[in-house]
């Protein structure tokens, strides 16, 4: 081993290497877990990226629905600069005010009176966290979850995410979850006096935007009050005013009992956060469950810069209308043969396929950033702050690609 203490340092002042410098690094020093596209991105601004060349690119990824806010939102940066020079992190066993602000800010606008917050660190943390929560309000009961759902990477997560591809290489995985298809009356067989939580996307995201029809949820929640079971929206992604409203339910006639959130809640710092209803809050006991980093300071502090826009009503009926203004470009572009979503959580399917192809062109030949869940399968999450100038600047680079 030959190394020195300089060899890797870095700082924001360093001057940027170039992506072939990356790229070389990436394949030398990271487990290669990620088909990275052939971009760089040292810089952002709202809607905008630029690479260390100067390339500038329209997002429409907006880092997989974090950055709803848009890149570096002052408001964030403000908020983050003056709480990182006051307290950055002390440990759950004392209390701080930025966390249980934020506590008391969620809890009061989602799940009704009685709810309470549980912080965590990323989505799959969310996602373990409440099917503990689960767990402990009817000991050994099952978990139904749907087939082409996503919830995370982690063992739990990961058996809560029932895709053989991602799935298989890790079998045997954590015992107790029942697949069923996304339909109502799937739903209502499988639940029973033993299933502890339904667990559901109101809108399956990373399977190609999928939205779960409001007959399929209201067949869960019956189902779920007739058996004494938890019903679970996994609202990681379709929350924080990716599709209209604050949350996904809220556009459902359904309330669920517990719901997962993460992405979009820190701005672009990691945070998650499960809350539990009125019926579940009390569930878990002290010593149940903990993190070392959730809910610290300088996250809370990123959380709370980042409500603050992210809870404007204006923003909320501004997402309807952009989101349809999205979906009806992208719904006249040639090749397309559907187009689903909520606001501006879009999907549409190419019916000749080559969906990664076209996300690679797109970066490389249009500078906009897009991203396939699938062979045909192309997913637009643009920053909540785009302009309708900017939607139809995107839907423009597409007809170019597509024409
Ligand atoms: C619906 C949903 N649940 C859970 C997760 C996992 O979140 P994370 O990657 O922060 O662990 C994701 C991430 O894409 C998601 O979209």
């Amino acid at each position: 081993m030959t190394s020195s203490i300089t060899q890797g340092a870095w700082s924001p002042g360093s001057t940027p290497a170039d992506l072939a410098t990356l790229q070389s690094l990436d394949d030398q020093f990271t487990i290669d877990t990620y088909a990275r596209y052939p971009m760089d991105a040292v810089r952002g601004a709202g809607t905008r990226l630029w690479d260390a060349a100067g390339h500038e690119y329209l997002d429409f990824l907006a880092g997989i629905s974090v950055s709803n806010v848009g890149h570096c939102h002052p408001h964030v940066v403000q908020g983050v600069q003056e709480q990182a020079a006051t307290l950055l992190h002390v440990s759950n066993l004392v209390h701080t005010e930025p966390a249980l602000r934020l506590a008391e800010r969620l809890a009061t606008n989602s799940l009704g009176d009685g709810s309470k917050v549980f912080f965590c660190n990323s989505g799959a943390e969310a996602i373990e966290g409440v099917l503990k929560l689960a767990r402990r309000a009817k000991s050994a009961g099952d978990f139904v979850v749907v087939k082409a759902g996503f919830h995370g990477r982690t063992f739990g997560a990961l058996s809560a995410t029932p895709q053989e591809a991602k799935q298989a290489p890790f079998a045997p995985l954590v015992p107790g979850f029942v697949v069923v298809e996304p339909t109502a009356d799937a739903i209502d067989a499988a639940v029973t006096d033993r299933t502890a939580a339904v667990l559901i996307e109101p809108i399956r995201g990373e399977s190609g935007v999928h939205v779960v029809p409001d007959e399929v949820l209201v067949a869960a929640r019956e189902a779920c009050d007739r058996h004494g079971a938890a019903l679970i929206f996994d609202e990681i992604q379709t929350g924080l005013g990716r599709t209209g409203p604050l949350w996904r339910f809220e556009s459902t006639p359904v309330v669920p009992d517990a719901m997962t959130t993460a992405k979009a809640l820190g701005g672009g710092f990691p945070i998650g956060a499960f809350i539990a209803g009125p019926r579940l809050a009390d569930q878990l006991q002290r010593g149940d469950h903990g993190s070392t980093f959730a809910g610290s300071p300088i996250i809370a502090a990123a959380a709370h810069a980042t409500l603050d826009i992210l809870m404007d009503p204006e923003l909320h009926a501004r997402t309807a209308v952009l989101g349809e203004r999205l979906r009806d470009g992208v719904s006249r572009l040639p090749g397309v043969s559907e187009v689903r979503g909520a606001g501006l959580m879009v999907g549409f399917d190419l019916a000749a396929g080559g969906a990664p192809d076209l996300a690679l062109r797109a970066i490389g030949e249009q500078r906009l950033l897009l991203n396939a869940t699938g062979p045909e399968t192309i997913r637009l999450l643009p920053p909540l702050v785009v302009t309708e100038a900017e939607i139809d600047d995107a839907v423009g680079r597409l007809a170019a690609l597509l024409g």
